[in-house]
């Protein structure tokens, strides 16, 4: 399977980027720095520059022409404002979903957040408002498309080590945390079990292990 991560040098695709590897599958990860390269092959992916704030629709279709699924696990990050969670966290999001259209690639996994899907709270922060907003439109781009897409909100990421145990449902499971490891394994899973598509889960650690989890709810 020749799977295309958006974000591709992201902690969270960095670590799926191994796992595929492992399993004998292709990752590419679509970076925008050139100095990440190196990151990228040495997780076992094929690299390849593409600025999702710059690119068309048209030139990211491209890069999909041979892919089997898109991954999508961009993010403006921490330290940014406003603007950008509207032109990564949604805006990306939807270029990557109407490439995907118009290179015929159905399967589609997006990262998204827990507490995307409703309004954010009165009284959040403006950056947290529009990051919640940013992933709610970005979610509800996606579940309007014809593809076969399944929406993952984890919940507080961390940088623990996998423990292979966590809880994943259709919303609303309780908040919490999960290590970024765990997320990438379930992102594996997701990615091979295509009964998952149309679903919106929730991610947290839990007892289950990915493998009963992600079969569970396919
Ligand atoms: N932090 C949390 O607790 C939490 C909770 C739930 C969900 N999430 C979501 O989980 C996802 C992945 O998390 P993570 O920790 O793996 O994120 P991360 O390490 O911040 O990775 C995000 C990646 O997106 C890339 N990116 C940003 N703008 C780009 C652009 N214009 N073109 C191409 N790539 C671009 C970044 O590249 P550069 O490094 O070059 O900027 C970075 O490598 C994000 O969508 C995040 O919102 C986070």
């Amino acid at each position: 399977m020749r799977v295309v991560i958006a974000g591709g040098h992201g902690k969270i695709a960095l670590l799926l980027e191994r796992l595929l590897a492992e399993r004998g599958d292709q990752a590419v990860g679509l970076i925008k720095n050139p100095a990440h390269v190196a990151d990228v092959q040495k997780a076992g992916a094929e690299a390849v520059i593409c600025d999702l704030e710059t690119a068309s629709a048209g030139d990211v279709a491209v890069l999909l022409s041979e892919a089997d699924a898109v991954v999508f696990a961009a993010g403006a990050g921490a330290g940014s404002g406003a603007p950008r969670k509207d032109s990564v966290d949604r805006a990306a999001s939807v270029l990557m979903a109407d490439a995907a259209e118009r290179a015929g690639v159905r399967r589609f996994v997006q990262v998204s957040s827990m507490g995307a899907g409703r309004p954010p709270r009165p009284g959040s922060d403006e950056v947290w408002a529009a990051y919640i907003t940013a992933k709610t439109a970005a979610e509800a781009d996606l579940r309007a498309r014809d593809l076969d897409w399944t929406i993952l909100r984890p919940g507080g990421l961390t940088d623990a080590p996998p423990t292979g145990r966590i809880q994943l449902a259709p919303p609303p499971v309780p908040g919490g945390t999960v290590p970024r490891a765990d997320v990438a394994a379930v992102i594996a899973g997701l990615l091979g079990n295509p009964g998952t598509r149309h679903q919106t889960l929730e991610l947290v650690g839990g007892d289950s292990p990915v493998a009963a989890a992600v079969h569970s709810i396919s």
